[in-house]
């Protein structure tokens, strides 16, 4: 038996400590925030044990022991000092927020030399899913996560027979997953946001016709969580029946995740162009509501555009693959780092229920994944031309919305990455010559063994 202490009773850690309580296990739970502890005291959740000091945690958490944290990531170095003193060697801490990968490897390392087990756990899934079953991303001891793994599978989301909760193996590698998993997620938010509004905008369809046009996509194989929220959020009305969408702040949060996908892409030479707009349109978001262009975009009057030409299925699920697709190849490509050994097959496992790219797309490419056994960009093309055969309608949906002055920087990146990639072009060979012209750069023919020396090579 191992005892539970938890510190953090946020919004995911009070909803992950009921998950744990609701499966029998005893928890011990410290939080420092007096109006949370009042709230929680109220609920009087049986098998939750409140303590008013990290001392007294630790003291009524005896070894064998693990104590959790549900922090800010920026909080999670001074919680561990805090507590260091106190915990006996054999201990285990595992860190469930949203923690940089690399952060995690060095507090693997410094709480090594205490004898101190570390594990880093991505947890997916907001406080609902931390409630009723988060997806469960987990990297670190090996030795600690034998100890422990039966909790996480117990409290975690179930895809039929099988839990949402992986072990991915070195110290960083399950907030890796879990970071990976928040850069697709951007991508995929803002590419729905961005369909919403080409509806809108250039089809001329209210946010109820929205509604209805995008429900019709949830029958089918590109339906997900993120368009099942979308449906709700697009057509929801405040008290007065105003839609929020009309009246809330444009100005789009962060948490630093999307960024550290980003860094982590640059570092290993992967393309991730989708990731990357969707981080960007959140930077630029504090812009966004000027008045110098009002009158510029959105004049359809010439196109007689008709929703009814358009597969929705097709163009959700094409840009939902694209941008997986780039995610999923970061992971692969992350095996590069020696202290990675990612399996992707349990990356689908891990995100098939309770997190928040969940969905019956990610079921089927995970399907065809299965069969191709390998994550190359054949498999790309092939998953696309089997799924979306009429690749037109989807540019036609593009260019309508650039034609229009309607921004689309996900959907116009996922296209471009696909036409980089797939299409017949010279852009390569241009700038190479470019570049050999003021640099003077050595050139290679395409058999990439005999050199190339143009005219302006030579001094
Ligand atoms: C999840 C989410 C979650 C994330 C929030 C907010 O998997 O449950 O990714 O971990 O923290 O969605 O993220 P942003 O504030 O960056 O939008």
């Amino acid at each position: 038996m191992i005892n539970i202490g938890l510190i953090g009773l946020g919004s995911m850690g009070y909803n992950l400590a009921r998950n744990l309580t609701s499966k029998d296990f005893k928890v011990c739970a410290y939080e420092k925030n007096i109006t949370i502890i009042k709230k929680i005291e109220q609920d009087k959740v049986p098998s939750l044990f409140l303590v008013k000091s990290l001392k007294q945690l630790i003291n009524d958490t005896p070894s064998p022991r693990i104590i959790m944290l549900s922090l800010p990531a920026n909080k999670i170095d001074e919680c561990i000092d805090d507590i260091i003193e106190f915990m006996n060697p054999g201990d285990t801490i595992a860190d469930l927020g949203n923690s940089l990968y690399l952060k995690s490897i060095d507090r693997y390392n410094r709480l090594l030399k205490k004898n101190i087990s570390f594990l880093g756990i991505g947890v997916s899934g907001g406080p609902r899913g931390a409630r009723n079953g988060p997806a469960i991303m987990a990297g670190g001891s090996e030795v600690a996560w034998k100890k422990v793994s039966h909790i996480f599978h117990s409290i975690s989301a179930k895809n039929g027979e099988q839990n949402a909760c992986c072990y991915f193996g070195s110290s960083g590698s399950g907030h890796f997953i879990k970071l990976i998993h928040n850069g697709i997620e951007y991508a995929l938010m803002e590419a729905l946001a961005e369909i919403s509004i080409i509806l809108n905008k250039a089809y001329k369809l209210n946010s109820s016709e929205q509604v209805k046009k995008l429900r019709e996509v949830l029958d089918t194989t590109s339906s997900s969580f993120l368009l099942e929220i979308t449906t709700k959020v697009i057509d929801a009305k405040n008290e007065n029946n105003i839609n929020f969408i009309d009246f809330v702040d444009s100005h789009i949060g962060q948490n630093g995740t999307g960024v550290w996908t980003i860094n982590a892409a640059l570092d290993l030479g992967v393309s991730i162009p989708s990731i990357y707009s969707a981080v960007s349109t959140r930077s630029s978001s504090q812009y966004f509501n000027y008045n110098i262009g009002e009158n510029l975009p959105y004049n359809n009057t010439k196109n007689n555009l008709n929703v009814n030409d358009i597969n929705l299925e097709e163009i959700v699920f094409f840009n939902f693959a694209c941008s997986i697709f780039q995610g999923l190849n970061l992971i692969k490509e992350s095996n590069r780092y020696d202290f990675f050994d990612f399996n992707l097959q349990d990356v689908f496992i891990a995100w098939s229920a309770g997190c928040i790219l969940q969905g019956e797309y990610l079921k089927y490419i995970s399907n065809e994944f299965n069969i191709n056994k390998d994550l190359n960009y054949k498999f790309l093309y092939e998953l696309i031309n089997k799924k979306c055969p009429n690749i037109d309608q989807i540019r036609d949906f593009c260019s309508t919305s650039i034609k229009l002055g309607i921004p689309s920087p996900v959907l116009s990146a996922n296209l471009a990455y696909y036409d980089l990639v797939f299409s017949n072009h010279k852009i390569g060979e241009t700038i190479q010559l470019q570049r050999s012209y003021f640099g003077l750069h050595p050139l290679k023919q395409k058999n990439d063994k005999d050199a190339v020396k143009p005219y302006w090579t030579k001094l």
